[in-house]
């Protein structure tokens, strides 16, 4: 599996998304898309962008019961997306429901990744919330396994994860790592952070970037860096 570097479009609308994505005038990065700017603009924002030639990581984290999944996933598939994914707290009916929705009649697919637990969740919250006693990384372990036992080709991790998730799941089970930023830079609201080459290093598949990019005074140079960096 290649690895790359994903830069989070966290924009509240299109005209803000492609003055960024403008600045880009070599190469065409992997975008995500994610819920903000989805329901900001709709389906036609992902047509647009794939337009434009860009591979998108649609990151809407789909957790309902099995049939509205499975039919909501259809409905994604029809966009020709790369990656998108949902909560493996939906069980492995609802991953394997998910799966069917996503594959198109002549057997293609985007590829499917599950939320473990969302970094946002300690352990006192999973406990005191959510009635879930193991330690939060074996939680996190016990859901990977679920979604590849469901047939699914990866999960949303931390970096630091990503060797336990291999080593469980297998080196082909993709990892998409958030929580990356610069030796020198802001870590903001992230908790647990790692650099693009220590992301290398713990074996991340995809580095999935925000601020660091999107904020920098000058983004090319930062996505750039970013992939000298993790890519080399
Ligand atoms: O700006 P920053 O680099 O922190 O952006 C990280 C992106 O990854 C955001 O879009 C955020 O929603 C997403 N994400 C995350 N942690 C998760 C899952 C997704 O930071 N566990």
């Amino acid at each position: 599996m290649a690895k790359d570097v994903i830069i989070a479009c966290d924009f509240s609308s299109a005209e803000a998304t492609y003055a960024f994505l403008d600045k880009f005038t070599g190469r065409k990065p992997f975008v995500k898309i994610g819920m903000e700017l989805f329901y900001a603009e709709g389906p036609e924002i992902v047509r647009q962008i794939k337009a434009r030639g860009h591979r998108i990581f649609l990151d809407l984290k789909l957790h309902d019961i099995p049939n509205t999944v499975k039919k909501a996933m259809a409905v994604l598939s029809a966009l020709d997306v790369d990656i998108c994914n949902l909560h493996a707290a939906g069980t492995v009916p609802m991953m394997e429901a998910a799966l069917e929705g996503l594959t198109r009649a002549d057997g293609s697919r985007p590829l499917l990744i599950a939320v473990t637990q969302l970094t946002s969740t300690d352990q006192q919250h999973m406990e005191d919330d959510l009635l879930i006693r193991e330690p939060i990384d074996q939680v996190v372990l016990h859901y990977a396994q679920n979604a590849r036992k469901a047939g699914l080709d990866g999960v949303v991790c931390s970096p630091l994860e990503a060797g336990k998730v291999h080593a469980a799941c297998g080196e082909g089970f993709l990892t998409v790592t958030p929580g990356v930023r610069f030796a020198d830079g802001d870590a903001g609201d992230q908790k647990r952070v790692t650099t693009p080459a220590r992301a290398r290093e713990l074996g991340s598949d995809y580095i999935v970037v925000g601020r660091p990019i999107t904020a920098a005074a000058d983004p090319v140079a930062a996505y750039e860096r970013c992939v000298r960096e993790f890519v080399g």
